[in-house]
């Protein structure tokens, strides 16, 4: 009998999470895509995640439920202008972010997620190696102000994080006097990351939500995409959660990319009635991307 493995990304709907044989961040979608024996892998995310899925585990078919799931940091990023940005710095390391085509990956030395970005850059920097970092500006930005690093930045941007607004979360901590706490995804804006108290992955947010013992009146705000609040509050109902705003003042962000993973694709995917399969890579390219990925997940924390 064909098995079939459902993963699905904490920005996907509750109904969706809800089909999932598992639920992660990029990461682990990786690691389970990795462990699988499954026939076929339905990747309810988008579809770098499902490239890396069928770069990981190539003899699986890996089946991404809309064609159309990719994302603003892949298409913000003119492949051939990268290739030069990246030949223009012969003597750097180049570290791109998981969130990136297979033909990107394929002119990387490391791949990175945001739950192992700062380890996997620290490494590097211990080891006296100089870095160039894409696409993500804003991650890398937080990078070098935190870190005190130096690295050339690619400039592309997640459509979605770019959105949340320092000057609409002052005003919302000044109207909302139990508002305390701000967690963030690296993804956002800088001057919105300097006022966090935790900026993580979405596995860092959702652990943060998980192990939080202080004032249980107080309001969290979160800054990365609304479909992570449903793992949050399902985690810890007594909280007061809330996602942290945009430039329209709305408490609402939501990635276009991900909500094509409707509950009928995902469930045609599963049937193999539809979605459409990752079977476009050349041997060429998933040889060159599969290296940069392969460091990263043999990279110990
Ligand atoms: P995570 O690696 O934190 O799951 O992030 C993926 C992503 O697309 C964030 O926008
Ligand atoms: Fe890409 Fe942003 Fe959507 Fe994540 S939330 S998939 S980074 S567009």
């Amino acid at each position: 009998m064909t098995k079939v493995l459902t993963l699905a990304h904490y920005y996907t709907t509750p109904e969706v999470q809800q089909l999932a044989d598992h639920v992660g961040d990029s990461l682990d979608l990786a690691l389970y895509a990795k462990e699988s024996k499954a026939d076929i892998i339905v990747l309810a995310g988008v579809r770098f995640m499902a490239e890396t899925a069928k770069m990981i585990n190539p003899k699986a078919t890996v089946i991404l439920p809309d064609m159309g799931s990719t994302c603003s940091l892949v298409t913000m990023t003119d492949i051939n202008k990268l290739i030069q940005w990246r030949n223009s710095y012969p003597d750097y390391v180049h570290v791109a972010y998981i969130n990136s085509s297979a033909e990107h990956k394929a002119v990387a030395d490391w791949t990175v997620t945001s739950r192992n970005v700062v380890d996997i850059i620290k490494y590097l920097h211990q080891q006296g190696k100089k870095v160039i970092y894409s696409p993500d500006r804003n991650m890398g930005a937080y990078l070098n102000y935190q870190f005190d690093f130096n690295m050339p930045l690619w400039s592309a941007v997640c459509e979605v994080h770019d959105q949340f607004n320092e000057k609409e979360l002052d005003n919302l901590f000044l109207q909302i006097k139990t508002a305390k706490f701000l967690i963030a995804h690296p993804e956002s804006p800088l001057p919105v990351l300097k006022r966090a108290n935790y900026i993580g992955s979405t596995f860092g947010l959702l652990n943060w939500v998980r192990q939080y013992s202080g004032d249980v009146n107080a309001t969290i705000l979160v800054a990365t995409e609304e479909g992570i609040l449903y793992n949050m509050r399902q985690a810890r109902p007594e909280l007061n959660i809330m996602q942290a705003p945009i430039y329209t003042g709305c408490k609402c962000n939501s990635c276009p990319y991900m909500k094509l993973n409707t509950v009928t694709a995902v469930k045609l995917a599963q049937q193999q009635k539809g979605g459409v399969e990752i079977n476009y890579l050349t041997e060429e390219i998933i040889e060159k991307a599969y290296l940069p990925i392969k460091r990263m997940l043999n990279f110990k924390i």
